[in-house]
């Protein structure tokens, strides 16, 4: 097992910016990396339709004999982690939203959850904020990932949504914000230049070190030569591929 690769999905190409902590923690691993871009976006789909096509994704990983799958993607991981942990026998690692460590770290005001709506709506995510929410305020963002998958980053299209989308919320004094999906990790310039002065947290490191404990435990890490990193897409290839390598090595503010 030791020297099979580590698949990771997501419904685009979000994964990518937890992919390049993955890797960075774990430089020896071998990466397959696959994103369903055809049928992004999944946070505004139905539970069960994401269901069924993170389980089309598990499957084109398991075809390539990898040892533990990545979910990359937090909608993904609340409509079709529990149904993977229990039909595979490999490990399943899963995305979460920051909140543990956001509403810890707060002071005094509130912690801004932007996600999917499907994340914000599903179990999951409900089991997390009677935790840990009692100063969270969900935030739905639609729209959003479309432009990390287009690859608009930051500039005057992008600002425009982002001020439009969080309008509502300007009188609510944020402390922080979690970005509860792996698409808006790439768009941070741009989310930090609405939300001056409020702290962004991600999950993904979280998801790195949880991916290397598993492996760990399993004695399963591979501890020699050096690792690769192979993407595929469900999308358009000639246009998503090149689009997915310059983003595993964009510098993230
Ligand atoms: N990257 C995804 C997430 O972390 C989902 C984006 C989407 O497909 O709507 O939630």
């Amino acid at each position: 097992m030791r020297n099979c690769p580590i698949g990771v999905f997501d419904s685009g190409l979000g994964g990518v910016s937890v992919l390049r902590n993955m890797h960075a923690l774990l430089p020896k691993e071998d990466f397959i990396y696959f994103g369903d871009d055809k049928n992004a976006p999944y946070g505004t789909k139905t539970e069960e339709e994401i269901l069924r096509l993170a389980v089309n994704d598990a499957n084109f990983l398991l075809q390539k004999n990898v040892k533990a799958i990545v979910i990359a993607c937090n909608t993904a991981t609340s409509a079709a982690a529990a149904h993977l942990r229990q039909t595979l026998s490999i490990p399943v690692i899963g995305m979460e939203p920051a909140l543990k460590p956001a509403s810890l770290a707060r002071k005094n005001g509130y912690i801004g959850v932007l996600a999917t709506p499907a994340t914000l709506k599903q179990k999951k995510f409900q089991l997390l904020y009677e935790k840990y929410g009692s100063h969270a305020l969900p935030i739905p963002c639609p729209g959003l990932m479309e432009y990390a998958e287009r690859g608009i980053l930051e500039g005057e299209e992008i600002d425009l949504f982002l001020n439009e989308l969080l309008k509502p919320y300007r009188n609510v004094p944020l402390d922080s914000a979690v970005l509860g999906c792996t698409h808006y990790v790439f768009l941070k310039g741009a989310i930090q230049k609405a939300l001056v002065g409020v702290e962004l947290f991600d999950g993904n490191e979280g998801t790195a070190r949880q991916l290397k404990r598993v492996l760990e435990e399993r004695n399963w890490l591979k501890d020699e030569g050096e690792g690769s990193v192979s993407m595929h897409t469900s999308g358009d290839e000639a246009h998503i591929l090149p689009l997915m390598q310059s983003l595993f090595r964009e510098k993230i503010l």
